[in-house]
């Protein structure tokens, strides 16, 4: 199990904005959507974009490269040609701390 990572603080990260940070090795996404935090792996799983720099519709990730869809809250597919979820990292906050865990092979 790996440890929690503080990779932002709360006051870097405004309502709709998403930021690419480091947590082991691997690039993850977090998103502040109205005030609630998650961390997403930073590739879609269609075929390897980068998440984070799509376009935020609500909580909602747009693909740029071929336009699926997902749910930042829960990773899940909303629309195609993606089928397979994003991965949600475990994240809590912390005295306005953001922390994230690799809990990928827990
Ligand atoms: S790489 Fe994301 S939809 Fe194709």
């Amino acid at each position: 199990m790996s440890d929690w990572l503080n990779v932002a603080s709360t006051d870097e990260l405004k309502p709709g904005e998403v930021k690419v940070v480091d947590v082991d090795g691997t690039d993850v996404a977090l998103f502040n959507i109205a005030d609630e935090y998650f961390a997403v792996e930073d590739v879609c799983t269609h075929d390897g974009a980068e998440i984070a720099s799509g376009c935020i519709h609500g909580d909602v990730i747009e693909c740029p490269r071929h336009g699926a869809r997902f749910s930042i809250r829960t990773g899940e597919v909303t629309a195609p040609p993606a089928y397979e979820p994003l991965h949600l990292f475990a994240l809590e906050v912390r005295a306005e701390q953001i922390f994230v865990r690799d809990d990928r092979w827990d």
